[in-house]
């Protein structure tokens, strides 16, 4: 069994990732500055005497680099972000810091402490607008976006690192991840967080643009058998990969599904398109399949019928 640093542990992929490897029986060293992260999500793990949860700030100098020091893991999984296209265009400098300089502070923390493998969060919105579909590694990258820039230049700074200093690197480019803990606090929150909520509390859901944008949505579960795969799968070579499922889905549908489950909310209002969003995000999952033994298994249908049940408020009998 491995030892594996988890950063953003107390995040949505990065709670169930965590306990994906804890059920496996690997020990966790987890971090997070909790920001966005919240300990609640972390209740089930913090019970295991495989994990700990230690409170720091990935992107302040020396912070993680001590920590993996101490602790010498086999792998990091670094999770820890900003995780928010739309924050990113609000806040370039933000994501600069957390989405950039964070990632060289991990790279150089595995070189120092000779880590051999680093998984990272790498994100679809790297090949930003106008590439066909369904869109496989090699296509070219134009991001439309801070993040989707920086979640690119992080990819190469961490080749690059591992191909010189001598460690395995695995760049994880997920889709559109969803369900249980995907915070739906902020407008910036994914969308089937916020459309969960809002049939919840039955009122409408708003639709940037026409509403026939797609996206390829992924369970969050498959994304942590994903993340252990990259992390501890033996003989893995450097290389990314796109986690996805391959299926399409548009707002329209997405809103469709809810309805269905929600009968007697009004119809969604639309509003307009927003600055830097992608039309069209499908993508090829083959090359995770080759490398990875990755395939996703839940039905974005399947997957939304379960999230629902599970936030579904009880009635008062
Ligand atoms: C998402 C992820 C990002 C990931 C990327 C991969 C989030 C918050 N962002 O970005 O981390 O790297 O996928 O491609 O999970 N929308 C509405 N109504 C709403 C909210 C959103 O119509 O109330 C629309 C948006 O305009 C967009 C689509 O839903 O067209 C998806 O938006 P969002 O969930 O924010 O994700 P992405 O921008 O695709």
């Amino acid at each position: 069994m491995a030892k594996i640093l988890v950063t953003g542990a107390a995040g949505f992929i990065g709670s169930h990732t965590t306990d994906f490897l804890l059920a496996e029986g690997q020990t966790v060293v987890g971090v997070d500055n909790l920001r966005t992260g919240h300990r609640e999500n972390l209740t089930a793990a913090l019970r295991s005497p495989r994990f700990a949860l230690h409170p720091l700030d990935v992107a302040a100098p020396g912070a993680l680099a001590a920590l993996v020091a101490a602790e010498r893991p086999d792998a990091i999984i670094h999770l820890a972000a900003l995780v928010s296209v739309q924050e990113s265009i609000a806040n370039p400098a933000l994501n600069f810091s957390l989405n950039l300089q964070a990632t060289h502070l991990v790279a150089e923390a595995a070189r120092a402490s000779g880590v051999g493998r680093v998984v990272f969060a790498s994100s679809a919105a790297i090949y930003g607008d106008g590439v066909a579909q369904p869109v496989r590694e090699a296509a070219e990258k134009r991001p439309v976006s801070p993040y989707g820039a920086a979640k690119l230049a992080s990819e190469d700074l961490l080749l690059g690192h591992g191909a010189c200093y001598g460690f395995t690197v695995r760049c994880q480019r997920y889709f559109n991840v969803y369900g249980p803990r995907q915070d739906p606090a902020s407008p910036y929150s994914g969308v089937i967080s916020i459309f969960a909520r809002r049939y919840r509390e039955g009122k409408p859901v708003a639709i940037y643009g026409d509403g026939r944008q797609t996206r390829d949505f992924v369970a969050v579960r498959d994304v942590a058998r994903a993340n252990a795969l990259a992390a501890t799968r033996p003989g893995l070579i450097s290389g990314a990969v796109n986690i996805c499922t391959g299926r399409a889905t548009s707002l329209r549908e997405l809103a469709e599904i809810f309805s269905t489950h929600n009968p007697g909310v009004a119809a969604p209002t639309y509003a307009p398109a927003r600055p830097g969003d992608i039309l069209h995000s499908l993508g090829d999952p083959a090359s995770a399949g080759a490398e990875l033994g990755f395939k996703a298994t839940t039905a974005v249908a399947k997957g939304l019928a379960e999230l629902i049940s599970e936030t579904a408020v009880p009635l008062l009998s």
